[in-house]
């Protein structure tokens, strides 16, 4: 698939820019690299508000499928996955159509990417996508490829007026798309927020998951996890929270007032054209950052027993190696924050660091020994070891 999508956009930028279709893929991507440039900035830097269609322009939207398509393809895909794996999420009726419906689908895919891995785990089922953009021009560059048993439906709307569908979804994903539609810096972004969503409980199945992706900025992230805290307050109003906390306890990182904020961080390996675009651009591109939230009407039953929780950890920061110990944070199922020393003594500079190296903010460890409190609150030395939940 993810072939495909790279050769589907290459051909895209060789009509935006107007070249024969012979020309080389690294001067194609050589003449598309200022409109990544500019796309890159209007995404972190611009003010939300004054976001355009930028998708209409069909350099940029060619620059949009090059460089970001596969950031937001990678980071859905691992989203979904921990969802059907670890949180234990499933549709009903997975032998007939699973739905999708992806808002500010952009050319989708997050949609694409839920898509592909519900076939891969239902492989009995069809699979229905919806997308919803105010771009035509982005609704129109779907790379769907020709033998597919995905069935495409687009429509082309302002989501600030969307006020939801009669049909009821398996899985609705917004995008990247909920900072565009309300500003995380907006007067009363929260409570926006919270009225848009609710407003889509209507459109999903009680079995269904709403899978909110959102930049890792600080203020994405910290609106997104109010929201995501709210419903873990208040769960089944109409939401509950299924990811990717551990457990309905609110974000301690947030009542610390901001140092850091819970996001992921993973590593990944770019498609070559996204690298080769990036040699002179030097964005950070060696891993995927950004937040998560899932909610669903009915909780799912996570696929840990639940006597083995209070032995789970999230990783809220990156495993870090001092001459002593590796040091990380986390927090518990019940919403504990943990900073974690494990001593090294009698392991060699290169262990540690491949020690280190194993582990990501994200990340789901199960505790094996005993986790002593040092002097200092929250603070503990693990005497045991550590082993990755995938
Ligand atoms: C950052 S892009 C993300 C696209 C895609 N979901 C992805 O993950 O790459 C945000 C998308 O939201 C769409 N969008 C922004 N405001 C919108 C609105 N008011 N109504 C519908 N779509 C909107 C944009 O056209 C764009 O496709």
């Amino acid at each position: 698939m993810l072939d495909f999508i790279e050769q589907f956009w290459l051909q895209k930028a060789r009509s935006a820019l107007r070249v024969p279709a012979e020309t080389p893929t690294e001067e194609v991507l050589e003449k598309i690299r200022p409109c990544v440039a500019e796309l890159s900035d209007l995404f972190t830097v611009a003010r939300p508000e004054k976001f355009r269609d930028y998708m209409s322009d069909t350099r940029l939207l060619a620059a949009y499928g090059l460089f970001f398509f596969p950031q937001s393809f990678a980071r859905a895909d691992f989203a979904v996955r921990r969802l059907l794996g670890f949180y234990g999420r499933s549709p009903e009726n997975t032998d007939k159509t699973l739905s999708i419906l992806d808002l500010g689908s952009g050319a989708s895919p997050c949609g694409l990417a839920l898509a592909g891995a519900l076939q891969e785990r239902f492989p009995q089922a069809d699979i229905e996508l919806t997308a919803v953009d105010r771009s035509r021009a982005a609704l129109d560059a779907v790379p769907l490829p020709g033998k597919t048993r995905i069935k495409l439906k687009t429509e082309c709307a302002d989501l600030r007026n969307f006020a939801g569908t009669q049909h009821a979804f398996d899985f609705i994903v917004l995008g990247w798309s909920l900072n565009e539609i309300i500003p995380a810096t907006a007067p009363d972004a929260v409570e926006k927020a919270l009225v848009f969503l609710k407003k889509l409980a209507n459109s999903l199945k009680p079995t269904g998951t709403l899978l909110i992706l959102e930049p890792a900025l600080k203020e994405t992230t910290e609106r997104l996890q109010c929201v995501s805290d709210y419903f873990a307050r208040t769960p089944g109003l109409p939401f509950h929270r299924l990811a990717p906390e551990l457990g309905n306890h609110e974000d301690p990182l947030l009542a610390e007032g901001g140092i850091s904020w819970n996001h992921e961080v993973r590593r990944w390996t770019a498609p070559a054209s996204l690298e080769f675009i990036n040699r002179k651009l030097f964005r950070e591109i060696q891993v995927l950052k950004f937040s998560w939230c899932a909610l669903g009407k009915t909780p799912s039953a996570l696929a840990v027993e639940s006597d083995k929780m209070p032995a789970l950890l999230r990783l809220i920061s990156p495993m870090e190696m001092t001459k002593t110990a590796l040091r990380f944070s986390a927090v518990d199922a019940v919403g504990a924050k943990k900073n974690v020393e494990i001593p090294v003594r009698g392991l060699s500079k290169s262990e540690c660091k491949k020690m280190a190296a194993a582990w990501e903010r994200g990340d789901i460890a199960s505790v094996a020994g005993e986790l002593t409190p040092l002097g200092t609150p929250s603070c503990f030395r693990l005497a045991g070891t550590l082993e990755k939940i995938l």
